[in-house]
């Protein structure tokens, strides 16, 4: 079995949030008109209601971009002051360069290294345990790490095993190394947890279009180049996974389920997200749900909630913050905070 990789306390914080999504709204309504379901099979099966998707040339960069302003703002810091900015998404506005490249461009970011992470839905808690190292190492001070995708981009929008699932959006926090004396620093990572199953690629993937599998006609009018996705073998997984890295962030933080004042869960799907509070014994109204609203979004999920989650006052300084995420690969993820 593979194990996870973990890391003691450092002192790391996340100091500012920002999210962004697009205007247009797809509810299942919409879908039913398009494939063979209903807003009944979507809500039951999902929890999901709609979904947000990009305008015509809305690029993944852009909505990253926007949530990161936001996520500067809250900070009250500047584009100049960042000097890493990770971008975790597996829809990159194109192969190469970097979304990152593109998101510095377009904050004038001219201080910043920029590079992307690609780990699915987990890539946001891949990309802020990256950071980290970087912060931890002294290497970099400042850091903006953005969860961005445009999901609508893979999607088959003729098969509703997979259709009704996603959406596209961009979350973003900066995250800064605490200088010596500050004691009580706001949103401070007191745990994180990685993990991958690389025996599991076929599980959840998108076959073509990259260099296995360039794009041919052939294999556009086959679709190879969409979402392709095991449902309940991911559920599976997802929940075992899930469970596993929250109990291990938990325990090196030195908590318990019951210290926890609000976990995170990626937002994939509301069973998933049930049965995760069952195994852990924490009660539904700890865990911070939006999927209603936006569907999956992966990389962008947990950001996105966490800044809806601080705005809205539904964690609140000093609260213990579990985010726990599972995606593609199959990668899995953890961080255990002090917000
Ligand atoms: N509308 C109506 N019927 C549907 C739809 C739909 N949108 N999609 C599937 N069905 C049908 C199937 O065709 C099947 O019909 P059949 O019995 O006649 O063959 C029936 O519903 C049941 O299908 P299942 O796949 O068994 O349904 P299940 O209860 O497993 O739910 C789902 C499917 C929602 C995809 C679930 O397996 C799931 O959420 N899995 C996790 C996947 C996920 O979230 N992936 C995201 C990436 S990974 C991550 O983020 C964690």
């Amino acid at each position: 079995m593979p194990q996870p990789s973990t890391q003691p306390f450092c002192t790391c914080s996340i100091v500012g949030t920002g999210s962004y999504v697009p205007e247009r709204v797809l509810t299942n309504d919409d879908l039913s008109k398009i494939v063979e379901t209903s807003d009944e099979w979507i809500t039951t099966r999902t929890g999901i209601k709609e979904r947000r998707i990009a305008a015509e040339g809305e690029n993944t960069s852009d909505m990253a971009s926007e949530a990161a302003r936001r996520a500067l703002a809250s900070a009250g810091i500047t584009a100049a002051d960042v000097d890493l900015i990770i971008v975790a998404t597996v829809t990159p506005d194109m192969f190469f360069p970097s979304t990152a490249c593109i998101v510095q461009k377009k904050l004038e970011a001219w201080n910043a290294v920029a590079f992307d992470i690609s780990a699915a839905c987990s890539g946001f808690l891949y990309a802020l345990q990256t950071a980290r190292h970087f912060i931890n190492s002294g290497n970099r001070k400042t850091a903006l790490i953005i969860g961005a995708e445009k999901l609508s981009s893979l999607i088959n929008w003729t098969d509703r095993n997979t259709c009704v699932l996603f959406g596209d959006g961009a979350g973003a926090v900066v995250v800064r190394r605490m200088e010596e004396g500050d004691a009580n620093p706001p949103g401070r990572i007191l745990s994180a947890v990685m993990g991958c199953d690389g025996s599991l690629t076929d599980l959840l993937k998108v076959p073509g279009g990259a260099s296995a599998m360039p794009v041919t006609p052939e294999n556009i009018d086959q679709r190879l180049n969409t979402i392709h996705m095991e449902g309940r073998e991911t559920f599976k997984h997802a929940v075992t996974r899930m469970c596993q890295a929250s109990e291990q962030a938990l325990s090196m933080a030195g908590l318990e389920a019951k210290d926890v004042n609000m976990v995170i869960p990626h937002q994939a799907n509301l069973r998933i997200i049930s049965a995760i509070a069952s195994r852990l014994d924490i009660p539904e109204e700890r865990i911070f749900v939006n999927l209603q609203k936006y569907g999956n979004t992966s990389a962008a999920t947990i950001p996105v909630a966490l800044d809806e989650a601080s705005r809205s006052g539904a964690i609140k300084r000093g609260d213990n913050v579990l985010l726990v995420a599972f995606g593609g690969g199959f990668t899995w993820a953890s961080t255990m905070l002090t917000w």
